[in-house]
């Protein structure tokens, strides 16, 4: 695959920093998902990316929409989604919210908790409705990422510990306010190595055996997200290994006949569309080093500050110059507002534009106003 070209004319004309999407690769990208993963649904993380303009790509693509608070559901029905193609996660769904998912009409709530059943059993009856529930599973599943975004071991505070499951699906089945419709699994995020979903897979077959055996047909199950991105190289693999992942899940789970089998994907779909466009304001001598200074921080991109995650950096105006080593951070009062460290980059000058690739997903979404600070407008791939 080439290097991708960036219009810096286009860029000269701007006020940095921004974020640059590439509309063509998401759509290519959007493709080869729907293609690998055949009769599965794939549902998009809203979370990672809630831009209106790249939404409305995935909307007509026909992806659903996996939810985690009222505002991502108004917003996903806002900008065409179907509510019944929606899912709602999340561990601590207010009334409020839990009213207003009912009211509608989505296609489930994701259960993370016993009194969080309850208190959905309660507003359902409240309005008169019975709610479409999923049980969220914690599968006690190592997913080999960063300790931030593992989700599915026992000390995290996500899902119901399998001891408390057959408990919860006897409650459901004895309501006339709840009505079952799946379990529900997540187990990380930038999940790279795969053999945790085979260990997935074989435990979701394992329940569909129980179950059934207990006279219980699941209409759905939800795998949740987690695949990864190459954040090292994205030009090499600007499309995630969707083939590779679906077919390690078809070849390890064995649904029922009659059962849907789900996805929720956030940042395999937009992670490398995306770019954070800045512009060099100092190149800074220090005591031993020099910084390369952007007048983009942590504040537009948190992802190295919060997780020490690596996005290559590349100097768009002098991409052939010799190479230096500069630490390259941001403008924020504070240490974390660093994207690399030691790098060795081509000889920068104040005012070259530099890239921060692979920023797509928890970018622009995860941006703040710390030091009152703001993104400037959006550009996209014509
Ligand atoms: N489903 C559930 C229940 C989730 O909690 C998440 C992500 C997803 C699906 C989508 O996962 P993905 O396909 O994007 O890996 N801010 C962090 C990632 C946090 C992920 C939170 N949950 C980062 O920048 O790495």
């Amino acid at each position: 695959m080439s290097k991708t070209v960036f219009p810096l004319d286009r860029f000269q004309q701007a006020k940095t920093p921004f974020y640059y999407y590439d509309l063509d690769l998401l759509r290519q990208t959007i493709n080869a998902a729907l293609q690998a993963a055949g009769d599965y649904q794939i549902h998009y993380a809203i979370k990672a990316n809630a831009n209106p303009v790249l939404t409305d790509i995935i909307c007509r693509h026909g992806l659903g929409i996996d939810a985690v608070s009222a505002n991502e559901i108004r917003l996903a029905i806002k900008h065409g989604f179907k509510a019944e193609n929606i899912v709602f996660a999340g561990v601590g769904k207010t009334d409020e919210e839990i009213d207003y998912a009912l009211t509608a009409g989505i296609g489930c709530l994701n259960i993370e908790s016993k009194e969080e059943l309850e208190v959905v059993e309660q507003r359902a009856k409240a309005l008169g409705l019975k709610a479409p529930v999923a049980l969220r599973v914690n599968p006690e599943i190592e997913a080999h990422t960063h300790e931030y975004i593992t989700t599915g071991l026992a000390d995290n505070k996500f899902g119901i510990p399998m001891g408390m499951l057959d408990s919860l699906v006897d409650m459901c089945a004895n309501s006339e306010h709840l009505s079952l419709k799946g379990l529900h699994f997540h187990i990380g995020s930038q999940v790279t190595a795969f053999d945790a979903y085979v260990l997935l897979c074989q435990l979701i077959n394992n329940y569909n055996e129980h179950f059934l055996q207990k006279g219980i047909t699941l209409e759905n199950i939800n795998l949740g997200g987690g695949l990864g991105i190459d954040y090292r190289d994205p030009d090499s693999n600007p499309v995630p290994r969707f083939k590779e992942f679906f077919d390690v899940i078809r070849q390890n789970l064995k649904p029922l006949p009659s059962q849907k089998v789900h996805f929720e994907l956030g940042r395999s779909i937009v992670g490398q569309c995306g770019t954070l466009i800045s512009r060099v304001v100092y190149v800074k001598s220090g005591v031993n080093k020099k910084f390369v200074i952007l007048d983009g921080g942590f504040t537009e991109l948190i992802r190295p500050a919060l997780y020490q995650a690596v996005h290559l950096i590349q100097n768009l105006s002098n991409p052939d110059g010799e190479l230096r080593e500069y630490d390259v951070v941001g403008p924020i009062c504070e240490s974390t507002d660093t994207f690399l460290e030691k790098a060795m980059l081509p000889q920068t000058t104040r005012g070259d534009f530099y890239a921060i690739r692979s920023a797509g997903a928890y970018g622009e979404s995860m941006s703040s106003h710390y030091n009152c600070r703001e993104l400037k407008p959006t550009l996209y791939s014509e």
